[in-house]
């Protein structure tokens, strides 16, 4: 070897240490010591060589985790020690005849002391290393037999491809539970119903789904980690005495354990860490489905032996279920604070996850097509945490021959108008804006807003409060109440009434524009509704344009057109904007000019203070014109106005030609176009 060979091949070596230590802090010990973008660093450098020194490429190297064109075999693998179950108990009664029984066995006077650990909800594995190097692993199977699932789990990150430290036997087997965490499975499942896949129903069933895959660069993609449990040394050499010392060995070599382990001497003491970890549940990264306890001491494990399939000395004391099946009676439509009509499926009630669950939501049609659900179906209800429960599955060899389709409704389910599901969109919506009740609170809000009528002193707090005393039912309402009304309400003072008062009968002469957008039309916003107003003039022509003459306006699409048309093909809504109209509500109408506009089409930037108007007026008044108002300089820009201090908008509209304009110069300009 040469001594630029022997370099290669040290620092292959550095790299390999160094990037597998911060692997360790990262995965197993969730404390990284390097920022991800040293790691990155240390990881290409060592590709990069392995590329140039194939020689130099061994199987534990980091950069092997997806061995190439590797696939996963699934052959069979006898267990040389089987993998047993565990026996469950369902309540602390059955766990206090458990430990009755180990004390009776062992006829023991003191009490017994146990582990406790998390019942980790994912899948067994068992993990062979020879010589420190993870040779073979395999799924549980039936506990005699399993899988060989060596080029997948090689892919988990917290998975040693080799043994950390010195002085652990050559032939070891680990064995543990392959989980996928609560926020991966979130990630994972969002991104399959994004792309319109079949999502996992649970956590277990998302990481069994990625060990069965028989290509390791899928796995590879799944955040599945592993936690080890137990240690089955299979040739002569010298265990701890406890299963709890067992497991820091095991921690020594590198391996996950769970942090939520703890020791417990007595079953009072175990049902004690039963709650507390019960409490801890819902918190916790990760799911588990009970806990499991174990006789610390491995000669009284010995001593009690196994019965059947399940050791005597350990059991499992099993939390409330997160998953229980159900049938849908009916699925309901309800309608939100914005209009949206979400189906809500009414349960025959079900106990899952701790409480009795009677609702769960279904989102939207697109879900429930997704799903394929149908009424009087049997259903998975997954209640985790606190999480609202879910519908995850349909049985399908439940479903009764009476079961029937659910049906977008046509009308609103509160207050009739149309229900208006918009192409490409999942969210189904109630058309009724400004009348229909249950979005009766967000509309007033929004017409009283600041960049609509402006109404002020209008918070959400009276707007509660005058709903749900029935004093306003539409924004027409806001018009009719009196001083009485007012000072009637909790904490409303004479003052504020007469405040609140004067500020909605100044909103009673609003700009054709604000008055537009402060009926909340569906993605009307302030751009669009000036250029409805300046284009059409008049509230009675937009509301009686086509789609097609409403596309005439800049900005306005097929989507935008079919929002205006169904608001104003509401008969509600008209009855609304009529009693506005009654109320005393006169919105301007914009002069159109019969010219074209001498802006249009052009871009104009405004930079540095003006001294005469604010930026606001300023660009007001150029929008009449026709311009639009942009922010910053580009070549397509027909001039900027400068004011005082202008700065780099002025010195690159000077550098690229662009017209420039001062104050003095922009107020002459105005006037000259002013009709
Ligand atoms: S000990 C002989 N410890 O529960 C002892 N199992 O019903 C066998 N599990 O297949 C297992 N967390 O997948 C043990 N801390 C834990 C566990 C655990 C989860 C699973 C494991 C096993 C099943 C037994």
């Amino acid at each position: 070897m040469s001594t630029t060979d022997r370099e290669t091949a040290n620092r292959v070596e550095q790299l390999r240490q160094a990037i597998n230590e911060h692997n360790y802090r990262y995965y197993v010990l969730d404390d990284p010591q390097v920022p991800d973008a040293e790691y990155d660093r240390l990881f290409r450098e060592l590709q990069a060589l392995e590329a140039s020194h194939p020689e130099l490429v061994t199987d534990d190297s980091p950069t092997r985790r997806v061995g190439a064109n590797a696939e996963t075999s699934f052959e069979e693998v006898i267990h040389r020690i089987p993998m047993l179950s565990l026996d469950n108990a369902f309540s602390d009664e059955e766990l206090q005849d458990f430990d009755r029984r180990i004390r009776d066995r062992l006829k023991a006077d003191d009490p017994i002391e146990y582990v406790c650990e998390p019942k980790l909800d994912g899948l067994a594995v068992s993990l062979h290393y020879e010589q420190g190097i993870l040779t073979r692993a395999a799924t549980r199977g039936d506990g005699y037999a399993g899988e060989d699932i060596t080029a997948n789990i090689r892919t988990i990150p917290s998975v040693p491809l080799k043994l950390r430290g010195s002085g652990f036997p050559d032939l070891v087997e680990v064995r543990g539970e392959v989980y996928m965490p609560k926020a991966g499975f979130e990630r994972l499942n969002q991104t399959l119903a994004n792309k319109g896949e079949k999502t996992f129903v649970n956590p277990r069933n998302a990481a069994a789904g990625s060990l069965r895959q028989k290509k390791p660069s899928v796995t590879a993609r799944r955040p599945l980690e592993m936690c080890a449990y137990s240690v089955a040394v299979t040739e002569e050499s010298v265990l701890p005495e406890t299963h709890w010392d067992s497991l820091q060995q095991v921690s020594d070599w590198g391996f996950r354990i769970n942090p939520e382990m703890r020791k417990a001497t007595g079953v009072d003491e175990c049902l004690a860490a039963y709650r507390e970890l019960m409490d801890k549940r819902a918190e916790l990264p990760y799911e588990i489905d009970g806990i499991v306890f174990k006789v610390n001491r491995l000669e009284l494990q010995n001593a009690l032996g196994f019965v059947s399939r399940a050791p005597r000395w350990a059991i499992a004391h099993k939390f409330p279920a997160q998953e229980e099946l159900t049938v849908i009676e009916d699925v309901e439509f309800q309608v939100g604070r914005t209009g949206a009509v979400t189906p809500v499926a009414r349960l025959k009630p079900v106990f899952v996850g701790g409480v009795t669950v009677s609702n769960a939501t279904l989102h939207n049609m697109d879900e429930i097509h997704r799903l394929g659900v149908r009424i009087g179906d049997t259903v998975f209800i997954r209640r985790a945490g606190d999480v609202i429960p879910q519908v995850v599955k349909v049985v399908l060899e439940k479903r009764p021959d009476s079961a029937r389709e659910v049906e977008l409704p046509a009308t609103c389910p509160v207050c009739d108008s149309d229900v208006i599901q918009i192409e490409g969109e999942a969210v189904a919506r109630c058309s009724g804006g400004l009348f229909c009740p249950a979005q009766r609170k967000e509309a007033i809000r929004h017409y009283a807003s600041r960049k609509a009528l402006d109404i002020e002193g209008l918070g959400d707090k009276w707007i509660e409060l005058l709903v749900d005393k029935g004093m306003v039912k539409t924004v027409a309402d806001l018009y009719g109440l009196s001083k009485e009304d007012l000072t009637g309400l909790q904490r409303m003072g004479d003052k504020s009434a007469s405040n609140l008062l004067a500020a909605i009968d100044k909103s009673r002469q609003p700009v054709l524009w604000r008055f537009i957008y402060a009926l909340g039309i569906r993605e009307v916003g302030e751009a669009t509704a000036k250029a409805l107003a300046s284009h059409f003039g008049t509230l009675e022509a937009i509301a009686e344009a086509d789609e097609e003459a409403l596309q005439q306006v800049p900005d306005v699409g097929p989507i935008v057109a079919g929002h205006i048309c169904s608001f104003f093909d509401q008969p509600h809504n008209q009855e609304t904007i009529d009693a506005l109209r009654t109320a005393g509500v006169q919105w301007q109408t914009e002069t159109i000019t019969a010219e074209p506009k001498p802006l249009l089409g052009e871009t104009w930037v405004l930079t540095g203070a003006l001294s005469g108007m604010t930026r606001d007026e300023a660009k007001e008044r150029l929008e009449q014109l026709g311009a639009k108002v942009a922010g910053s300089v580009s070549k397509k820009t027909a001039c900027v106005v400068a004011g005082e201090a202008a700065g780099s908008k002025l010195t690159k509209a000077e550098s690229l030609g662009v017209k420039v304009l001062t104050e003095e110069a922009f107020v002459a300009f105005l006037e000259s176009h002013s009709a």
